[in-house]
């Protein structure tokens, strides 16, 4: 970093917060001066420099949001994060603290509830779940705990991906040193019986969507459920190895008696020790009504660097864009995406506030705020055709229109990017698929399918037609998970090129969806129940 401001908001206990010059995962120096008058970043929740283990997170004040939940007892620790107004920043923003009522408000007489920690980021364009766990593991911890203590759970599941080696590596040992030293500090009692898993999941973009979560979580494939997952979660769909995700949920006040799950985002949870140590003011003392707080941010695609930062909400996207991204590379930005997930934003809109309210009534949303940025040189029917490629591909397959409409779409606008034979008739067939793509469809995916691709046709249309009338043919961008950045440079999960929409990386498709597949699966394993129980008779 090359200089950092004295404090310019009061600190309270661990809870630093300071207007720094933006730090980001890039390595490069940049002018101080520059970056102080364009933007302050700050580190409410994410952390300047790596906190090395519990001692110095303690040492630093950490533990104090877990005292003040534990004096304040389960009922006053949610009302602090519904006054807080708290939002999920897993992508939907719903109120944190209404979610955690409901919960609390459905706990079983039977057995305890739990909570589990969806730290599966795979957005792409997002990378700030994985530098939080990198850079804090104790303040995702804390958070998780406090949330424990206060819907009356007594275990806390850390539902990440076998492939984060480096998160996993922070996660289990701040664990470990958790364990030790939350369980002797008894101004922490609210934390003493709570325990702590970690699951290993898969790479898969739908492990991250809640109820398939959850479904990994049960031991099964990542396959959304139809039921909101707070009503039931974890171990509520029957013993069936295979075809739990098939299963409805019982409805509120249904004939089980299984405990409700509650289920948010790494900062979500990391943004909880503030509320509780500096209380709900503090934390509304930034960002706007609707949506309090700070947020933190990704930047990558056309930009001169790549990185993550925490801003206040309401701050201008573009100036998001100018601190971590240095600028668009080339010329002016021409439009941003919020992951895969949100129409694109023109580049005539940078000066939108990033909130959820303001993304909302631009016609585009805040996401995981995973910013794509885009500039003159990018070709957007290319970058439109790699987000359908990804979706598509992603699709699981149990609604028939997300993944043939779907995959329609994503060969459709690979071929008009691609080919110099593109006619009429593809245009006019992506437009039919674009309308059902969305049909009957059981989780957001295929939503976002129709919105992104929808946004290309409505504010972009000559991208498009520019190939019918001899643009050069150019390849479907990689849109795909960041797995890093490094020296400024996010990398891309490069396999994702040779995955098949069957979700094997064998060299040809088989035409069977991931959905298909299980139930083949489903035939086998009845197969085998059935001669095995003739053979015992
Ligand atoms: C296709 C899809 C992928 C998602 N991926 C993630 C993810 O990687 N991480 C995450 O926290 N939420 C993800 N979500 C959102 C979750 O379903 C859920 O809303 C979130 O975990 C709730 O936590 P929150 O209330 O703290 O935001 C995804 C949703 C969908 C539809
Ligand atoms: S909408 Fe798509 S991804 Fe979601 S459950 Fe249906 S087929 Fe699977």
């Amino acid at each position: 970093m090359s200089g950092a401001r004295p404090p310019v908001y009061s600190t309270a206990g661990a809870l630093i917060e300071r207007a720094v010059v933006p730090r980001i995962d890039s390595g490069l120096s940049h002018s101080p001066t520059r970056y102080w008058q364009i933007v302050t970043t700050l580190w409410r929740v994410l952390d300047h420099e790596p906190v090395p283990d519990f001692g110095a997170y303690q040492a630093a004040g950490g533990g104090a949001g877990l005292e003040a939940a534990t004096r304040l007892g389960p009922a006053a620790t949610i009302n602090e994060v519904d006054a807080a107004g708290l939002r999920g920043r897993g992508g939907a923003g719903f109120p944190t603290g209404r979610k955690w009522r409901t919960v609390a408000q459905n706990r079983s007489p039977a057995l305890p509830s739990t909570v589990v920690v969806n730290a599966s980021e795979g957005e792409p364009g997002s990378f700030k779940d994985r530098t939080l766990m990198r850079r804090n593991p104790y303040r995702l911890i804390e958070g998780a705990l406090i949330a424990a203590h206060a819907v009356g759970a007594n275990g806390v599941i850390f539902a990440t991906k076998a492939s984060f080696h480096i998160e996993l590596h922070r996660l289990q040992s701040a664990l470990d040193e958790c364990r030790k030293g939350w369980d002797k500090d008894r101004a922490a009692g609210g934390a003493r019986d709570i325990e702590f898993f970690v699951v290993e999941g898969p790479s898969e973009y739908l492990y991250g969507e809640e109820t398939a979560l959850l479904e990994v979580v049960d031991g099964r494939a990542p396959f959304p459920r139809i039921a909101p997952p707070y009503r039931h979660g974890v171990d509520d769909v029957g013993e069936d190895p295979v075809s739990g995700a098939r299963v409805a949920m019982s409805g509120p006040g249904g004939d089980s008696a299984a405990p409700p799950t509650l289920v948010n985002n790494v900062e979500t949870l990391a943004s909880v020790p503030g509320i509780l140590a500096s209380g709900a003011d503090w934390y509304r003392s930034l960002g706007t009504e609707a949506s309090p707080g700070t947020v933190v941010c990704t930047v990558s695609g056309a930009t001169r660097r790549h990185g993550v930062g925490e801003f206040p909400m309401g701050t201008p996207l573009g100036e998001v864009i100018e601190a971590l991204g240095g600028g668009p590379a080339q010329g002016r930005v021409t439009a941003v995406l919020s992951g895969a997930a949100h129409p694109l934003i023109p580049g005539t809109q940078l000066d939108v506030p990033i909130s959820y309210e303001a993304m909302e009534e631009i016609g585009s949303g805040l996401g995981a705020a995973g910013f794509i940025v885009f500039d003159e040189s990018s070709d957007l029917a290319a970058a439109v055709a790699g987000v359908s490629r990804f979706l598509a591909v992603e699709s699981c397959g149990q609604c028939t229109p997300c993944k043939e409409d779907g995959l329609a779409l994503a060969d459709l606008l690979d071929r008009v990017c691609r080919s110099e034979e593109a006619t009429e008739h593809d245009l006019e067939e992506i437009a039919d698929h674009w309308q059902t793509v969305a049909d009957e469809s059981r989780c957001y995916l295929a939503t976002q399918h129709q919105r992104v691709v929808g946004s290309l046709l409505s504010l972009f249309p000559d991208a498009m037609r520019a190939h019918l009338e001899g643009a050069p043919a150019v390849e479907p961008m990689l849109i795909a998970p960041i797995v890093d950045i490094r020296g400024g440079r996010a990398r891309l999960d490069e396999r994702h090129r040779a995955k098949q929409p069957d979700w094997s990386f064998d060299e040809t498709y088989s035409g069977q969806s991931p959905a298909d597949r299980l139930d083949q699966r489903l035939a086998v394993a009845i197969e085998e129940g059935e001669a095995e129980a003739a053979t015992s008779s």
